[in-house]
This record gives C-alpha cells, structure tokens and sequence, in this order.
C-alpha cells in the first residue's frame, strides 16, 4: 500500500476540524476520558484499526484511543456515510490516516479494510464487523496477535454471535451495541431523531398526517416511531417478533403485516437488521409515489435487485439522495440514499450527546480488554456492567442531574429475603 491515507479532498480539512470541534462540545464524558488518556497512556503503541462511520463524533473517539497512545487507523464502515471534511481534518489536523471517500465503490470500500488489516493491529473496532469478517477470511493468520475487537451494532454482534455458535471466531470480541448506555440511547433516541433528519433533509417530506410504516420494533425502531407521532404521523409498525408486536399496539400504533401496510403508506422506513423486508409483492401494491428508506444496518432491508426488475426506468437523484423507480405499472417509487442508512447518507447520524455514551463506552471497553488480555478467549463478551454506570453516572453529572442514593436500610431490604407482607 503506497498512500498513507484516502480522502475525498484534504481541503476541506478546515471545514471538518470545525465541526469536529462543534461535536466535542456535546461530548462532555468523552473529553473527561480523553484527558485522563493522555495522561495515563493506558493503550500505549497499540497499532489499532477501526472500521466506523466517520463522522464529527467518531473523530472524536479516535482523537482519544490517540491520546491514550493508540496508533489509530480509521476506515469507513459503509460507503456512503463519509463525512468527507472530517475525514481531510483527522489527516491534516490530527494527524490520524483515514480510509474513506463519500460515494466509494464496493471495491474502494473494501481497499480500505484492506489498509486498516495492512496497519497490523492488535486492537480492531468495527460498526457491522465487516473488519472481523474479513481479518477471518484472509487473514487468519493475523488472529493470534489480535487482542479483541469492539463492535458497535446490533446487526454486527449477531454476525460475531453466528461466528461464534459456528465455532469460527479466532480472537475475543466485546458486544460494545449491548450495553445499556449504548443501546437505549444511540439506537433509540439517535437513530430515532436523526433518521426524521435523514427523511426530512432528503425528501422535505410533511410527516403530519401521513401513513409512515415502520419496520421493526426494537431499539431503532420504536425510537424512530415515537418521534414519527410526535410529528404527527399515523405510525404503522410491521413486525415478526409477538411480543414486540404486542409493544407496539399497546405503545398505540396500528401493527399489521407489510402486505396490508404497503397498501396505505405514504413513507416506508426499515430499521430491522434483516434480509428482503419490503420486496416485490410490496412494491406492486404500493401507492404511487411512495417512499422507502432503510436505517438498518445493510442495504438489503430493501429489496432493490426486485425494485429494479419491476422498474421501466429509474431516474437518479431527481434530488439528492432521491431515485425514481418508474415501476412497469405505471406508479413511482422514490428511494433514498439507495437504501443505505439514511440518518447518515442524508443527515449527519447520531447527534455527538448520545454519541458521547457510545463512544465512552468503546474507549473504556478497550482500556478493559487491554488490561484483561491474558484472560480474554476467543468469544464474544459482554461490556462489564461497571463500564456502563461508571459512564451513565458521567454523563448524569454532565447533565447536572442527581439522583437518590440507597440508604443502608434500603440495601439491606433489596438484599434480603425473610421480609414479606
Ligand atoms: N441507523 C443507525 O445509525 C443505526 C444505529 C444503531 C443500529 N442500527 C441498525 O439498525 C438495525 C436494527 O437495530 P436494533 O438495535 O433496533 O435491533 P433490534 O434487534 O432491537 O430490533 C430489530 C427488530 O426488527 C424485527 N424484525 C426482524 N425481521 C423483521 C421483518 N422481516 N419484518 C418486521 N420486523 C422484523 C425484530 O423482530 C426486532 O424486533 C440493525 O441493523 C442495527 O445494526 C442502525
């Protein structure tokens, strides 16, 4: 590999330090970590690849596994989530090489893995473990020298829990997206507010008084539900799981199969981490006009091969970020972002104070899996519970909220047993 770094344009370096600078603000625990990082040096000459969406606030994250003495490398995580400034301002500014270009090719994309695995690193972190996957892959050989690797979603800890049942994981990897200071406030109120930003920015689209079907109710998806009625949106959720089903209807949207909703959707949005969600059956029956985003992790919630089959003619970008599909029917079908994570190809992603949590939960699980390496096997853990209230009571203090604290009477009570009626 002769570059040091690929970035879209290193001019707007200036731009993106900005807006790095903008988040940071909002990243109160982080900079705390940062800070004790730099001078603790707990990740000390570490070579460390991570494989993320790089925006304001992943550079933020790499500015502290820097700090804490980590040789960093970061790539993108999906080729159309780039922030590119920001990109060109952790090359010039922070001198971190940085891999990803906004709008890359599959094959571009997956020459910046290859850089990230050509870094030799000890410690790797990945958003949907396509770094894992392919370390695995070719090469294997490299897995002995690899202390863990923290992934991030939802969608990537299931691929790294299929390694594992197969018996096929090779080093230890941390289910960073399992804890709660991750899941219940990224997925759900990050991926909540931004995939609204993501839809509006696209499309300039009224939610009030729309059909809006959500698919899949679970962190992502209830959160982006809830913000959708809160605009005003008739919300129809689709799901497979019953209970969450039965969440649903009792958190008072309508539930039905997709089948039926896609007869009367005005804005489809998949947040399900699944295959095929909204296909062809789907489509023929859609209004025109209609519109389908994804915010999962993958771009095969929806099922584009099909869309494109049943469509005469797709008209790019007829906006940014918006194709037409004219379908042999007659009716039109808009997609956004070409079904990639519209919070992030058409909005900014996560706003940087839930980031703030995620992100302090992925430096100190790194500290943690540094300092445990002798014990760690080749399995997937859990974030240790004492990482998620030492950063939900950080970012409590952030906020200027206390809380009550147990008295000993209390504590004696919630750990006792011959006390009943
Ligand atoms: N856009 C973002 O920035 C962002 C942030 C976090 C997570 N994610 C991704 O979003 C996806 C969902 O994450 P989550 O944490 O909400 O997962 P989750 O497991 O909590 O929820 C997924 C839900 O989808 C349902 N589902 C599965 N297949 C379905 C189908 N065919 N039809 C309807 N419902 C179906 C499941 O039953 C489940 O309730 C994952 O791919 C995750 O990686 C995206």
């Amino acid at each position: 590999m002769k570059s040091k770094y690929k970035v879209a344009d290193i001019s707007l370096a200036d731009t993106g330090k900005k807006r790095i600078e903008w988040a940071e603000h909002d990243m109160p625990v982080l900079r705390f970590i940062r800070e004790r990082f730099a001078k603790e040096k707990p990740l000390k000459g570490l070579n460390m690849s991570a494989c993320l969406h790089v925006t304001a606030e992943t550079a933020n994250l790499v500015r502290t596994l820097k700090a804490g003495g980590a040789h960093i490398l970061l790539c993108a995580s999906n080729p159309l989530s780039t922030q590119d400034d920001v990109a060109a301002a952790l090359v010039t500014h922070y001198e971190i090489p940085v891999w990803a270009k906004r709008g890359e090719s599959n094959k571009s994309y997956y020459e910046n893995i290859h850089a990230a695995i050509k870094h030799k690193p000890t410690i790797t972190m990945d958003d949907g473990a396509d770094l894992v996957s392919t370390i695995h892959a070719e090469y294997p050989e490299m897995a002995p020298s690899i202390i863990g690797s923290m992934e991030e979603t939802t969608t990537g800890v299931i691929r790294l829990r299929a390694m594992e049942r197969d018996k096929a994981l090779k080093f230890p990897v941390i289910a960073v997206n399992d804890a709660e200071t991750k899941y219940l406030f990224d997925n759900r109120y990050g991926t909540g507010q931004s995939t609204v930003d993501g839809i509006i920015r696209a499309t300039d689209f009224l939610l009030a008084g729309k059909n809006v079907v959500v698919a899949g109710y679970g962190w992502c998806g209830r959160g982006f539900a809830m913000r959708a009625k809160g605009m005003g949106a008739n919300v129809i959720v689709t799901e497979v799981n019953p209970i969450r089903a039965i969440e649903a209807a009792l958190d008072g949207f309508r539930v039905m199969p997709m089948i039926d909703a896609a007869k009367i959707g005005d804005l489809f949005c998949t947040l399900t981490g699944d295959i095929n969600v909204i296909r062809k059956e789907h489509f023929e029956v859609m209004k025109d006009g209609a519109i389908a985003a994804n915010s999962g992790h993958f771009n095969v919630e929806i099922d584009i091969p099909a869309l494109e089959k049943m469509s005469k003619k797709v008209k790019k970008d007829v906006r940014k970020n918006v194709d037409r599909y004219i379908l042999k029917n007659g009716k039109s079908v808009y997609l956004l972002a070409e079904g990639r994570l519209v919070n992030l190809a058409c909005a900014e992603g996560h706003p940087a104070s839930v980031m703030d949590m995620s992100f302090s939960v992925q430096a100190l699980t790194t500290e943690w899996a540094v300092k445990n390496r002798s014990k760690l096997k080749p399995k997937v853990y859990k974030v240790p519970v004492e990482i998620d209230t030492t950063v939900a009571a950080m970012k409590l203090k952030s906020m200027g909220i206390d809380i009550d604290v147990l008295t000993p009477k209390q504590i004696e009570y919630l750990n006792s047993w011959e006390m009943g009626t």
